[in-house]
């Protein structure tokens, strides 16, 4: 089931997004070289407690961490560790903050110093794929528009399109109905409504699709090795398209 938010319920959808967004502002003068994940996944935990938020992945199905930190051609569920960045490297940061029971989730890829022009290909054109999605969000279209709008884009720029893992539905639950897949059919899956919010999180490899799962469980990599970028935010539908909850901060 697809739950539509009330008024209330969006303000503290908004609450939350906005929490989100600002914990990534915080955060994106660390990730430099030498500082290691743990760190940064320590500075968030901090930072949310401190403005009455949860920290969401902590404890959800066993995860150990407030952060997913996913490094290079780790795609997503990166654990915080003693890792420490390098220059040259691209960190995924990707995080769920609760706040009065409403969840936000945002993520975006980070460069570490310098890096190649591969690698900024790689985040710029996963970034756009993003809002490329965005773009299809508003009543009466359907989920399978935003899919193919981002699996086009994708296509057009010859990064492999991740199918094993999604976006989703979002509200008093960090994975609430629909599934948001990165590839689809036009006018395919269910039809979005006023007051559905839902998060699009395009997961986009320099190389071929194919992942896998590392020992720990939780690290999912890429097969070829190759770079990869996530980008997502938390989308409201409105009355004539949409409210990103999670807006990027300068
Ligand atoms: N942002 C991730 C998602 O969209 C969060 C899940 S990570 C977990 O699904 F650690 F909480 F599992
Ligand atoms: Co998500």
């Amino acid at each position: 089931m697809i739950s539509i938010k009330n008024e209330n319920e969006i303000e503290l959808m908004r609450k939350a997004g906005h929490l989100v967004s600002l914990t990534h502002k915080y955060l994106e003068p660390f990730i430099k070289a030498g500082i290691t994940t743990k760190e940064l996944d320590k500075l968030a935990y901090d930072f949310i407690i401190e403005h009455d938020g949860v920290p969401s992945c902590l404890g959800y199905e066993g995860f150990p961490a407030t952060l997913c930190t996913s490094v290079n051609d780790e795609v997503v569920h990166g654990i915080p560790s003693n890792r420490k960045l390098k220059n040259g490297d691209i960190i995924t940061i990707d995080m769920v903050i609760g706040y009065k029971g409403y969840q936000g989730d945002a993520a975006w890829t980070y460069q570490v110093g310098e890096i190649s022009p591969k690698k900024k290909y790689l985040m710029e054109h996963t970034e756009k794929a993003l809002y490329e999605g965005i773009k299809q969000v508003k009543p009466g279209n359907h989920i399978g528009d935003i899919s193919n709008a981002v699996e086009e884009y994708a296509k057009k720029h010859n990064l492999g399109v991740i199918r094993e893992l999604c976006g989703h539905g979002i509200g008093t639950d960090m994975h609430e109905d629909p599934d948001v897949p990165n590839y689809g059919k036009k006018g395919e899956g269910p039809k979005l409504k006023e007051g559905m919010v839902i998060c699009i999180e395009p997961m986009l490899n320099l190389g071929s699709r194919y992942i896998y799962m590392m020992d720990d469980n939780w690290t999912i990599k890429t097969d070829d090795g190759l770079p990869s970028a996530h980008y997502e935010h938390t989308i409201l539908v409105t009355k004539d398209g949409y409210e990103i909850l999670t807006p990027r901060l300068d």
